[in-house]
């Protein structure tokens, strides 16, 4: 895949929408998460440790301006991000790394069909930090889990960090869909985790390695993460495979009204 190569499928409204907000955001500040990496890429990496994971292929979905691709590849991954901003991703292009280190590949585009023409069973981790609260339904989230499934080698990791359904932003704003909130003015549409959506998503195609809830964020905006590591099973066969039913998508969207 060429480098700076954007992927074509046609973008949603909610895309488009994403990628305004999220233009706007790095341009008024393009460092505004912090210059150096998220607290989360540091409790990725000890993890990672933990398992015996130093090296690989690590793809990084909602890269924003790079600041923890670069520390993911400074500890000895071979990085491949995908963000949907413009201005994010030229801002990550352009970050500085030292010398000995190439230039990672970042594309421009949509998660899912970036993820799409990967490889199955090629990545050694995939990593997001406050990525799948961006403004995706339940069935979008299937459908990333599936192909985060798909790309990872067995005894592979997906480590992701949310903020959670106990986060203070929590039920603000206009609700839009089930723990999904438009935050606006004060932020995007942020879809929130439980912890039983976490498994949830991951049931069947992952064992969860390590949980963490974590408070962050500036004193007068805290917010409350959840801290996931999940190890991609082997395959089971076919008939043993659990599948996200609908009946369980229906019965989530009713209990929380
Ligand atoms: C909360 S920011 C986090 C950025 C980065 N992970 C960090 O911690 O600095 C979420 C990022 O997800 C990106 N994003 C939202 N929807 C996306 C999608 N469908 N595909 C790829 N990136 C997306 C946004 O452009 C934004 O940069």
């Amino acid at each position: 895949m060429p480098k700076a190569a954007a992927h074509r499928s046609p973008a949603s409204p909610r895309l488009v929408g994403q990628r305004a907000f999220w233009n706007r955001r790095y341009r008024g500040d393009p460092e505004l998460f912090g210059a150096g990496r998220s607290p989360f890429a540091r409790w990725s990496r000890d993890v990672l440790r933990r398992a015996g994971i130093r090296r690989g292929v690590c793809i990084e979905l909602g890269v924003g301006y790079g600041r923890d691709l670069r520390y993911l590849q400074r500890c000895g991954f071979v990085v491949r991000g995908v963000d949907a901003s413009d201005v994010g991703v030229a801002l990550a292009r352009r970050r500085r790394r030292p010398a000995v280190l190439r230039a990672p590949e970042i594309v421009l585009g949509d998660a899912v069909s970036f993820l799409a023409q990967i490889p199955g069973q090629s990545v050694d981790v995939v990593y997001s930090n406050m990525f799948y609260n961006m403004d995706f339904t339940e069935a979008e989230h299937v459908r990333l889990f599936t192909e985060v499934a798909r790309v990872l080698r067995p005894g592979g990791f997906h480590l992701y960090s949310v903020r959670s359904t106990s986060d203070p932003w929590y039920g603000r704003g206009r609700r839009t869909g089930p723990d999904t909130f438009d935050l606006r003015p004060h932020g995007s549409t942020m879809h929130f985790f439980s912890r039983a959506y976490a498994r949830q998503l991951g049931r069947g195609a992952f064992s969860s390695f390590a949980r963490e809830d974590r408070l962050e964020g500036a004193r007068d905006f805290p917010i409350r993460l959840l801290y996931a590591a999940d190890v991609r099973n082997g395959d089971p066969a076919p008939e043993n495979r659990p599948s996200f039913s609908q009946a369980s998508m229906k019965a989530r969207s009713a209990r929380l009204g």
